[in-house]
């Protein structure tokens, strides 16, 4: 409503509408390997475009004399409450998507102003205390890339608590880094120039590792960094993971009912399920098709879902299929590069409204009546 009375005063909206124009705007504003490393993923990306296609096979089943006039897209999870299932998923590049580097900090205020969490990314350009400073009431998650030095993961975790993060994502999907073809012909990977490694070098174990400074030698630390970010983790390192906080644990990247349940009885607090957005196995499966298997393991645990949502009607189809919270990942990294923290918070409300709007007209009022019935599967 806001943006057609707007239109009777002769305004236009300033950004795309749809995920196709944050697209096309970002690319155009983006250094072209920056572009290839955020809007690509894994060998042909068939993955990645299985994980959008998903969507379409499956559709809200409209009902009527519902008066669905109010809706409610409170959430509550991990002893909070939200005042939408919308998050934004970690972004290791984020700062190469801002005019003025400072893409964390952007997203971060984005957060504060819209409600919608942020969950940072370990490879962050912005140090994560300063990231959480701008959260305002928002809650904010860390992502932690596990590093195989142990004092060095117990270092981030407990900076993490002290600046306020509500809560600690362990990614387990990206140890390695997947075959990406596009990154892989410019050779040009944006966190081996030493982007997004300011949470390394401002760690005091990280620190400790150098032979020198890095603000004196960059090259050696983005090197000794390359040396330790990943650490292949089995199931025997999970009590070591959930003994380093107190804070609420999530998993991130799991498609396999069995992981899940292993996960859960080894003390999680959160399940994510994800693929990563294509970006690390192509040929894998579209991760909403992972999604209802994933939550019935879960049992009860709260499940955050990714990897190709693309509209506000994405986020109610993968709410309907058992998400308790969805997150989205390039979209807001396009609202990024074609608006700074305004574009950023203009790509969450375009998806809340429609969601909103979805709710509305298809009579489903409350997240608790998106259920799997509300869906019909087709193809
Ligand atoms: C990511 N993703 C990611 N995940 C993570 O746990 N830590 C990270 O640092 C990053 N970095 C990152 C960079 C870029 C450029 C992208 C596009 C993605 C994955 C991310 O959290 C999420 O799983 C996907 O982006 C979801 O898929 P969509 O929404 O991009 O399709």
């Amino acid at each position: 409503l806001e943006i057609y009375l707007d239109g009777l005063r002769g305004v236009v909206p300033r950004y795309p509408m749809t995920f196709e124009g944050w697209e096309e705007k970002a690319r155009a504003a983006l250094e072209p390997s920056v572009w290839s490393y955020v809007a690509g993923g894994a060998g042909d990306e068939q993955t990645q475009r299985a994980n959008v296609a998903a969507f379409a096979r499956h559709g809200l089943v409209p009902r009527m004399f519902v008066g669905a006039k109010e809706r409610d897209l409170t959430v509550s999870m991990f002893g909070m409450t939200l005042p939408s299932p919308l998050m934004m998923a970690p972004i290791g590049v984020l700062g190469l998507c801002a005019q003025d580097g400072h893409g964390d900090l952007a997203a971060a205020r984005a957060a504060a102003r819209s409600g919608v969490p942020m969950i940072a990314s370990t490879l962050s350009v912005d140090p994560l205390e300063e990231v959480a400073a701008e959260f305002g009431s928002t809650p904010g998650f860390f992502q932690l890339y596990t590093p195989t030095n142990r004092d060095l993961a117990a270092s981030l975790v407990q900076r993490a608590e002290k600046a306020g993060y509500r809560g600690i994502v362990v990614t387990l999907d990206t140890w390695i880094t997947g075959w990406r073809p596009r990154d892989l012909s410019t050779s040009n990977f944006p966190q081996l120039r030493g982007h997004c490694l300011a949470n390394y070098t401002s760690d005091p174990v990280f620190r400790g590792l150098l032979p020198q400074p890095p603000e004196e030698d960059m090259n050696s630390a983005v090197l000794h960094w390359a040396g330790i970010f990943g650490n292949p983790l089995t199931w025997e390192d999970l009590p070591w993971l959930r003994s380093l906080t107190s804070l609420p644990l999530i998993v991130k990247g799991l498609c396999h009912p069995e992981d899940v349940r292993r996960a859960k009885d080894g003390g999680v607090d959160g399940i994510y399920c994800s693929n990563h957005g294509g970006r690390q196995a192509n040929g894998g499966l579209a991760a909403l098709d992972a999604l209802p298997g994933v939550v019935e393991a879960a049992d009860g645990l709260p499940v955050i879902f990714d990897s190709g949502v693309r509209s506000g009607a994405d986020v109610v189809k993968a709410l309907a299929l058992g998400a308790t919270a969805v997150a989205v990942g390039r979209p807001y990294a396009y609202g990024l590069a074609l608006g700074g923290v305004d574009g950023v918070i203009h790509v969450l409300r375009s998806l809340l409204a429609e969601a909103d709007l979805l709710m509305a007209v298809d009579g489903y009022p409350t997240l608790a009546d998106l259920t799997p019935e509300a869906l019909r599967s087709v193809g």
